[in-house]
């Protein structure tokens, strides 16, 4: 059984994201998606918030379980049996940072990661674009799921 791990911030996700972990629950036995926890940056939504959504968004897929950690990402995966990290790259500059991220978890235990690149409809979608344009006032409902849409919503009606 392969079991991968699908980390990142999720603050919130975006279909990008779930494009991503669709594709990792169709390759893959087992997908972990992990909110890694950022004691020195807030975000947006809380992790409970970010770890109920993903929870919604993924309720569909097969084989997917959400969960958050703080800490290493390769002291997770050698603590829960993940066998890789699955990355979306939405282009170049992702595939660059995200390398560097790849080499220096491969040296520090080993393990390997899979890059994934993004459908083409969501390369420019990331969720600090997202935050912005929905706080004052944009359309981001093709671009983020439903749940998310109605949250980031309420967000900016709490913030007048
Ligand atoms: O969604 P993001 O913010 O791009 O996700 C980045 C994240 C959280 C996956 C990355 O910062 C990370 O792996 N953090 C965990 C701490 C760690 O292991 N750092 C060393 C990475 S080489």
């Amino acid at each position: 059984m392969t079991h991968v791990l699908v980390p990142g911030s999720f603050d919130p996700p975006t279909l990008g994201h779930l494009d991503m972990i669709a594709t990792a629950a169709r390759l893959f036995d087992a997908v972990t998606v992990a909110v890694v926890v950022n004691p020195v940056k807030a975000g947006l939504f809380s992790v409970p918030d970010r770890l109920n959504l993903l929870r919604a968004v993924t309720a569909e897929y097969q084989g997917v379980a959400v969960d958050s950690f703080d800490g290493l990402l390769v002291d997770y995966c050698a603590d829960h049996g993940v066998d890789a990290i699955v990355k979306g790259v939405r282009g170049a500059a992702d595939a660059e940072y995200e390398t560097t991220m790849a080499q220096m978890n491969r040296h520090l235990t080993g393990v390997a990661t899979v890059f994934v690149p993004t459908a083409p409809e969501h390369a420019f979608v990331s969720s600090s674009l997202v935050k912005q344009v929905a706080l004052l006032g944009g359309d981001v409902s093709d671009l983020v799921p439903a749940a998310v849409a109605e949250a980031l919503a309420t967000r900016r009606a709490e913030r007048g």
